[in-house]
């Protein structure tokens, strides 16, 4: 399959009141076309900040690109004008209420997309955002885009975030923690709906939730983050069958499991680091089970085997 995006040693660099730290800090990967690619990590690993780079979107002035490119149909969007956010390219938040006009009904805050984009009427717009609302499980749509974002449940709403956000038919749909803020039936309905979509539509989707359990249901491979760099990335099944890093091992570890409820859950010990003053060498050594004297003092290569990727000492002369 064709390569959509590819993401080069993206580095952003944030400076804060009490000094600089990067994330994403040198991250690489790539999503092909049809694909979903999932992207888990604790809070604050970078994973939010490497979405917002691909829209052309990173916070100013606090946040800035300094290293990497990242090539969107043969295009590197970082130097390119004419960013095809909105239409090309289109994202979702984990919060719809940030998106939506809280005073302009529904339909009408859809049907605009259309309207600014292709230039169509009123009445042609209005006409593809019913079937695209219906496309996406709302019910009643001729009803529904008569009212406004509050007089819609959260799934509701976020159903409707993903029609304005499909209505271009995108090539890419980064989808930004979008189940986090539903409760978990709901949550279901909508991982659901990405799975349909992935079915039906070409659009490749970036599904990006810090919930390894989520991002397992609809992604094809996996990038796992941790303090702004990427330890592994692999297909679904693969890193279920065989996590290669320490740390996505304990990630699968602390999935609570259905069926053995009585298992104690096992937790990473430790946390997170600081961004501004990482630890030297592996920035997972500190909690790292298997560490060895060379994690400590220096940062591990990519190793790479049959399309996986792991930045962990332990895969040196395993893999190459
Ligand atoms: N506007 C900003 N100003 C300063 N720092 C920021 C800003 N936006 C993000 N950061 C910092 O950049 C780092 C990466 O943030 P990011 O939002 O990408 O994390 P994340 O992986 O999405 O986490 P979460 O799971 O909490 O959403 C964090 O340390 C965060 O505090
Ligand atoms: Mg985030």
């Amino acid at each position: 399959m064709n390569t959509l995006l590819s993401v080069e040693d993206l580095t952003v660099e944030f400076k804060v009141s009490n000094g600089k730290f990067k994330a994403p800090d040198g991250v690489s990967f790539k999503i092909l076309e049809n694909e979903c690619v999932g992207m888990v990590g604790e809070s604050g690993s970078g994973k939010s900040v490497t979405a917002l780079a691909i829209m052309g979107l990173v916070p100013k002035p606090q946040g800035k690109i300094v290293k990497g490119r990242i090539i969107f149909e043969g295009k590197d969007l970082l130097k390119f004008n004419n960013h095809p956010r909105g239409t090309k390219i289109s994202m979702v938040f984990q919060n719809p209420l940030n998106s939506l006009n809280p005073n302009m009904k529904i339909g009408k805050q859809l049907s605009e997309v259309l309207e600014q984009h292709y230039g169509m009427s009123y009445k042609e717009a209005i006409g593809k955002v019913t079937a695209m609302m219906k496309q996406l499980g709302i019910p009643e749509p001729e009803e529904m885009i008569e009212r406004y974002p509050f007089e819609y449940s959260g799934g509701m709403r976020q159903r409707a975030m993903i029609a304005m956000a499909m209505l271009c038919h995108p090539k890419l749909l980064i989808a930004d923690e979008p189940t986090t803020a539903l409760d978990v039936t709901i949550q279901a309905q909508i991982i659901q709906l990405f799975k349909k979509l992935k079915l039906e539509s070409k659009t490749s989707i970036f599904f990006i939730s810090h919930d390894l359990s989520v991002v397992s249901q609809i992604a094809d491979r996996v990038i796992v983050m941790y303090a702004g760099k990427i330890c592994e990335i692999s297909k679904t099944e693969e890193i279920f069958e065989k996590p290669l890093h320490p740390y996505t091992a304990g990630l699968i570890s602390s999935i609570p499991d259905m069926k053995e409820r009585k298992t104690k859950l096992r937790s990473i010990e430790g946390s997170v680091p600081s961004l501004i003053d990482p630890p030297a060498g592996c920035r997972f050594h500190p909690r790292c089970s298997q560490k060895m004297p060379l994690c400590m003092e220096k940062e591990p290569d990519d190793f790479s085997v049959n399309d996986r990727i792991v930045k962990c000492w332990l895969y040196k002369g395993v893999y190459q």
